[in-house]
């Protein structure tokens, strides 16, 4: 069986990840966490503590604890699955070149996040005029959402035609890369993002949401069982797809 360290593997995505685990391929190794949690697996709260290896480090705590963790985990000889945020383009760079088994940084486990983002790639270069309108929780600090800001983009970058030049009102939303971004944040929703192309006489709109965290944890399988095979630094769910 293939051994996982979860980093913050009792935090809302750890516990989540935790229950996908059972009955897989792989074994939870440990658990590094910022409290003492009672658990069936070995529990450490510093990564001086730790008296166990394994082959993955997956890391879902904090964007505090984040960068120091993986440099641990690389110094230690494991493959590494970071989906905490917070790691800054400086740290991301170091951590490319200190990279000797694969590492793979998951902004978003969601298999529909990750495909919405493909297939708005694709309709872009025929629809260009393009507004993106996300949906989250009302508690959740940050907006837009990261993925939303990836999403415009990613939509950017594989634009082939100007699009239909708008007002920049306020009420128009943020523009990310001349693409106008809304943010909602609501009681009652989860997350969810809304792509939507407008052509002659025509729409396509393509819609994702996940309800709970369990959402994430397909992914979070396919990004164990794919780093093992990357060759340094990946970013993106996709390069295990
Ligand atoms: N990539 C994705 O698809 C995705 C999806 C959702 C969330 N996320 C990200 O994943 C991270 C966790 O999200 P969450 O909602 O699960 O947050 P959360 O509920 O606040 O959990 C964070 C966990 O980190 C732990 N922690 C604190 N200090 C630590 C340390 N020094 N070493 C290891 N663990 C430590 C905490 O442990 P204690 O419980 O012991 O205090 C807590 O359990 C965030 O960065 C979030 O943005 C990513």
């Amino acid at each position: 069986m293939t051994r996982v360290m979860i980093a913050g593997g009792f935090g809302k995505l750890g516990l989540a990840i935790q229950a996908g685990l059972e009955n897989s391929t792989f074994e939870i190794a440990g658990i590094l966490s910022g409290r003492p949690h009672d658990s069936a697996y070995p529990v450490w709260t510093e990564l001086t503590a730790i008296d166990q290896t394994a082959d993955i480090f997956l890391d879902v705590s904090t964007p505090a604890t984040v960068y120091e963790n993986a440099l641990w985990a690389i110094a230690h000889d494991m493959a590494v699955v970071i989906g905490a945020t917070g790691l800054t383009d400086t740290q991301i760079t170091d951590l490319e070149a200190r990279a000797t088994r694969g590492v793979l940084i998951v902004p978003n486990f969601s298999l529909s996040a990750v495909l919405l983002m493909q297939l708005s790639e694709l309709a872009v270069r025929y629809f260009p005029d393009v507004e993106v309108v996300e949906a989250h929780d009302a508690r959740k600090i940050d907006a837009p959402s990261g993925t939303a800001v990836l999403t415009a983009k990613r939509i950017a970058a594989a634009r082939q035609q100007a699009p239909t030049p708008t007002s920049d009102d306020a009420a128009r939303g943020e523009r990310i890369a001349d693409v106008p971004v809304h943010a909602l944040r609501l009681p009652g929703y989860i997350a969810q993002q809304t792509v939507y192309f407008g052509g002659l006489d025509e729409q396509l709109t393509l819609t994702q949401s996940t309800t709970s965290r369990a959402a994430f944890v397909p992914g979070v399988l396919r990004a164990l069982q794919g780093v093992t095979t990357l060759d340094g630094l990946k970013i993106g769910l996709e390069h295990v797809l």
